[in-house]
């Protein structure tokens, strides 16, 4: 198929989603933010009363393979309810962490993924774009930026939204986080072979998007 993607991976809070979704637009691209998958997972799995241990991994799988989930004009939707900003809570990432470290949840929705990849192209973000989803994509992107920079800005997003929380709690969570997602046996967080390493501690959002956008222009 000569349907394009461009997969942005990397750690917690290091940027990819909002410069994922700047790239997309720029070339007119679709967009794919499989972290909202498995946080959208792990809600609807807390809906159902079904507590995210192994021992219910069949059930979660379940849930996730008939997933009610919608994603229309930047909002997601479950079963009718626009799930957006309740996703976005640490500990919906927390849980979304969790939920995803089990094999049968992932192969669950692989197939939701892939099918966003249409005409005239991808922009996907998340942990396993570029070694697992799609391992043929032209361009990987491992995006990544250091623990006090990930913090600090994730400390000012919850701020302006009136949010309270330390820097230090946060960085905490998000280095725990980190090292379930990286240690995990089924697909985890690693930069692909051949991706290319962009470190977003000192850039701006707009230069790591021109970053990536140059490097895809460079290959066309
Ligand atoms: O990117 P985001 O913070 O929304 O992802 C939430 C969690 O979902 C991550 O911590 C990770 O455990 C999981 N995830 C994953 N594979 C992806 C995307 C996200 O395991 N492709």
């Amino acid at each position: 198929e000569r349907i394009p993607v461009i997969c942005i991976d990397g750690p917690t809070a290091s940027g990819k989603g909002t410069v994922a979704a700047q790239v997309a637009q720029q070339l007119g691209y679709h967009f794919l933010d499989s972290g909202a998958m498995y946080r959208t997972a792990a809600l609807a799995a807390m809906r159902a009363g079904i507590a995210i241990e192994a021992q219910h991994e069949p059930r979660l799988a379940e849930l996730a393979r008939h997933l009610p989930v919608r994603f229309e004009g930047g909002r997601i939707w479950l079963a009718g309810d626009d799930i957006t900003d309740a996703i976005r809570t640490e500990e919906a990432g927390m849980n979304a962490s969790r939920v995803s470290a089990l094999p049968a949840v992932r192969q669950a929705l692989v197939a939701l993924q892939l099918g966003f990849r249409r005409l005239p192209g991808l922009v996907a973000d998340g942990r396993d774009m570029g070694t697992v989803i799609f391992p043929a994509a032209p361009l990987k992107v491992f995006l990544t930026a250091s623990a006090a920079v990930r913090a600090e800005r994730r400390h000012k997003q919850l701020i302006s939204k009136g949010i309270s929380a330390t820097i230090s709690d946060l960085r905490a969570d998000l280095e725990a986080r980190d090292a379930r997602d990286a240690s995990r046996s089924a697909s985890p967080l690693k930069a692909a072979e051949d991706a290319l390493l962009l470190d977003n501690s000192l850039l701006t959002i707009d230069e790591a998007v021109a970053q990536v956008v140059a490097w895809w222009q460079a290959r066309q």
